[in-house]
């Protein structure tokens, strides 16, 4: 897109271990790739917005100097809560022309984030307003909360932003310190396998909202049987309430809620010993973790779908795949496993022939792509 005078690309990411915990303060780790959003830009010196998109149909035209409009469903609610997330703390006046495209299909990667992120990104390039990388961060984040309305974490955003290729982040979403791990030199070369099941639409996609809230609920049970004193739903976080609690009281609770909290305490355990494993170029236990990290998020998260899990139980018994879980939220979408470069295509072939077999309604939609790990969100 020569004529345009900035280009940002902002990519996806995968998360293979501290899953589901970002929104309860929890312990997560991820990559971005090589595949992602991007974005051709021209600032425009009236405020106007003006998008097409090379992926959905539709332009979208708003005024960034006029106040945040209502959501409407569509496309351009990304750049909406863009604009409504730095309002809060800047005034806008130049908005931008542009055209956006994303590289993979949409689901489990995070393509939501990924492009409020460009948007932010691009908005803030136009305004001149510098923000660090953690305030990327966190505004991307507040537009998905507040405006797009899912209740997550901030996860998401800090893969796309951070992430650096060839290395771990390893993130403490509670007091926000993290680290950027190097590959250890002695650990074999691996790819991500990104496995999308063909499924795009679930009726049970608006669960993410309802596990949020019965991981709270779970915090507040815990806290009520021991008298602790109790917060706010919204400043509820499992992170706030010790094991030794939940070991106290996850008999009394209704099973549902200590399975949520089981899986919150096990995914901390997992991703502290993965770290670790990472660390010291153990990447067989760090992929088998990830594995156990999907049979958490199965058995005590209760996510996925048939589909999913069908694929899941596939990759165990792959040669070559180090490990893997669902990605994103989980519900629809996509796997991701660690893979050896050198059995990719035997991985293939036995993916997709063993999955079609079992739902050969998805053989159209029925996608592997293999990526390797990059540097986050950037000007190009
Ligand atoms: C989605 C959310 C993230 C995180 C993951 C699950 O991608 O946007 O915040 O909760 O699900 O780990």
């Amino acid at each position: 897109m020569e004529n345009h005078q900035y280009h940002i690309f902002s990519p996806y990411r995968v998360c293979p271990l501290g899953a589901h915990v970002d929104h309860q303060h929890g312990l997560v780790t991820g990559f971005a790739f090589d595949k992602g959003v991007d974005l051709w830009f021209t600032p425009t010196e009236d405020g106007s917005v003006h998008l097409k998109s090379l992926t959905f149909e539709g332009e979208i035209s708003f005024d960034v100097t006029k106040p945040s409009q209502v959501k409407e469903g569509n496309w351009g609610d990304y750049a909406r809560g863009a604009k409504y997330a730095l309002k809060k703390r800047f005034e806008l006046t130049r908005g931008i022309e542009g055209v956006i495209k994303g590289s993979l299909p949409v689901g489990g990667l995070s393509s939501s984030a990924a492009v409020l992120t460009a948007y932010v990104m691009a908005l803030a390039k136009a305004n001149n307003i510098t923000l660090s990388k953690m305030e990327v961060i966190k505004t991307a984040s507040q537009a998905e909360r507040e405006y797009i309305g899912l209740t997550n974490g901030i996860l998401d955003q800090a893969c796309i932003v951070l992430g650096e290729k060839d290395s771990l982040l390893f993130l403490d979403t509670d007091t926000e310190q993290y680290r950027i791990i190097k590959k250890n030199p002695r650990m074999p070369e691996f790819e991500i396998a990104i496995i999308f099941s063909g499924l795009t639409r679930s009726l049970v996609s608006s669960d993410y909202n309802l596990r949020v809230a019965e991981c709270k609920t779970a915090a507040w049970n815990m806290m009520a049987y021991t008298g602790m004193p109790l917060k706010s739903f919204d400043k509820t976080y499992l992170r706030d309430i010790p094991k030794e609690t939940y070991d106290l009281t996850k008999e009394k609770m209704p099973p549902r809620f200590a399975r949520r909290a089981e899986h919150f305490y096990s995914e901390y355990k997992r991703v502290r010993k993965g770290v670790t494993a990472w660390e010291t170029g153990n990447l067989n236990l760090f992929g088998q973790l990830s594995f156990e990290s999907c049979q958490s998020s199965i058995k005590n998260y209760e996510c996925g779908s048939e589909e999913l899990i069908a694929i899941y139980n596939i990759m165990k018994q792959c040669d070559g795949i180090y490990g893997g879980r669902f990605s994103g939220a989980g519900f629809k979408g996509a796997c991701i496993a660690l893979v050896d470069p050198a059995k990719k295509e035997q991985i293939r072939e036995q993916i997709t022939s063993e999955y079609l077999r079992m739902f050969p309604e998805y053989t159209e939609s029925f996608e592997i792509h293999f990526c390797k790990t990059d540097d986050g969100a950037r000007f190009v």
